[in-house]
């Protein structure tokens, strides 16, 4: 469910017309619904209420500090992969005590910056990152909490790129060496071992990876309370998906309804990680096109955004819905929605079905606020789209757009090229 809706045959984002912003800001411009986000949100803690539980969104979807604070706001934490994910994420307002730390390449000053900043834990991928931030923890004469990313070895059905749970994937411990692993962790001086981590990936439309992912977790879990290594977080990763086309992914509800009953008798607290199934469908791009072009047997749309602004289509091949701001009766064609980028690769749709668009007409591409601006790029020396916050009738600039001059900022001509 998300507020971008028709009314009377014109586009809104909650109470705002979608062109009404296009005009104010400009385009190519990522536009997120207050509403949505935090409906989605909402969605996650009313599910698991009862079970005590911390919502950690993935920064990596989407890391504006506005949509970081709305959660901080909100009782939420955040799952980080990087320093400046975890600076974006302190500035915005997260309790550091509701920070899990994930991400197979930490080096040594972001978790320098983890161990000052004191966040709830590391979720650690291998032995060797694991010496690692105990050899530092002890330099700073503190301890690192921490818990182990753990590859339980299952298929989450998912797009190949964004499926993380299997043997041959880098992320985690395998499985089989988990036990040792902790042993080894509980070992270490300057290591406080307290929690179990899991994400096996994302878009996925079923319940049953989650259960089944859980349940091998469990069975390691009553193996490592037999060594006497003591887990108080279990931390379930995100990966629930979104409907971008016709998908009919399980909601949160679903989620709780089929784990809550494995964990009852356990003294845990339940982390989760969502990332696109709070901000994906709360977002879009809305983009103007700026020439039609009839080849012999191909139509292209060329519009204002390209794969530097939403790469998902040239990366995974993903499907975003496109609208039309104004709905009327047009005739359909088939065409490319591309981008201005100079590379064949740079599109936002193929061969798709639309309405007969005109030039100058703004379009919304749907399901952008996950994975949209935050994997956006220069390419092209493009500047990047600003971001609007809409509530109701208000609407909010969240991050300015790029200029030509932030486009150069830090680059520098060396004297004897002078
Ligand atoms: N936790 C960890 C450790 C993760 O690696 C991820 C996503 C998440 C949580 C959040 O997953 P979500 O709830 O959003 O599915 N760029 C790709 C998605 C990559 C996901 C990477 N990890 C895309 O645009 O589809």
């Amino acid at each position: 469910m998300h507020f971008f809706k028709y009314k009377n045959n014109e586009l809104f984002a909650e109470d705002v017309p979608v062109k009404k912003l296009a005009e104010k800001y400009g385009t190519p411009l990522y536009v997120y619904s207050h509403a949505t986000l935090l409906r989605h949100f909402m969605a996650y803690d009313d599910a698991f209420d009862g079970y005590p539980h911390i919502i950690c969104f993935a920064a990596k979807a989407n890391s504006n500090m506005a949509i970081l604070r709305l959660f901080a706001k909100n009782g939420g934490g955040a799952d980080i992969v990087s320093g400046g994910e975890l600076f974006t994420a302190l500035k915005a307002g997260i309790p550091s005590k509701k920070i899990v730390y994930a991400g197979v390449g930490k080096t040594d000053d972001e978790i320098r910056f983890a161990l000052r900043s004191k966040i709830l834990m590391f979720n650690v991928e291998s032995e060797d990152e694991l010496k690692r931030i105990n050899e530092l923890a002890g330099k700073m004469k503190t301890k690192a909490p921490i818990a182990l990313r753990i590859n339980p070895d299952i298929d989450p059905e998912t797009h190949p790129y964004i499926s993380t749970g299997l043997k041959k994937h880098k992320f985690g411990i395998p499985i089989d060496d988990a036990v040792e692993h902790y042993k080894t962790a509980s070992r270490l001086r300057n290591i406080s071992v307290i929690g179990i981590h899991k994400h096996i990936g994302s878009q996925i439309t079923k319940v049953s990876p989650f259960v089944d992912a859980l349940k091998r977790i469990l069975i390691l879990l009553d193996e490592l309370d037999g060594q006497g290594v003591n887990i108080r977080y279990l931390d379930i990763g995100g990966g629930l998906g979104i409907s971008y086309k016709n998908e009919e992914p399980p909601v949160p509800k679903d989620l709780a309804k089929s784990l809550l009953p494995l964990l009852k008798k356990r003294k845990l607290t339940l982390i989760m990680e969502p990332g696109r199934s709070i901000a994906g469908n709360a977002g879009i791009l809305v983009t103007k096109t700026l020439y039609l072009k009839e080849c012999e047997d191909k139509e292209f749309i060329i519009v204002d955004a390209g794969m530097n602004d939403l790469m998902r289509p040239s990366l995974y091949n993903a499907y975003h819905r496109i609208l039309p701001l104004k709905k009327g009766r047009r005739t359909e064609t088939f065409a490319d929605v591309v981008g201005p980028i100079c590379e064949s690769g740079d599109f936002l749709a193929k061969e798709r079905e639309l309405p007969k668009v005109r030039q100058g007409e703004y379009l919304a591409v749907m399901s952008a606020g996950a994975y949209g601006f935050s994997m956006s790029s220069n390419y092209n020396s493009r500047p990047r789209p600003a971001e609007v916050m809409v509530k109701g009738r208000e609407d909010f600039l969240i991050r300015e757009r790029e200029t030509y001059k932030t486009l150069i900022d830090g680059e520098k001509i060396p004297e004897f090229l002078k």
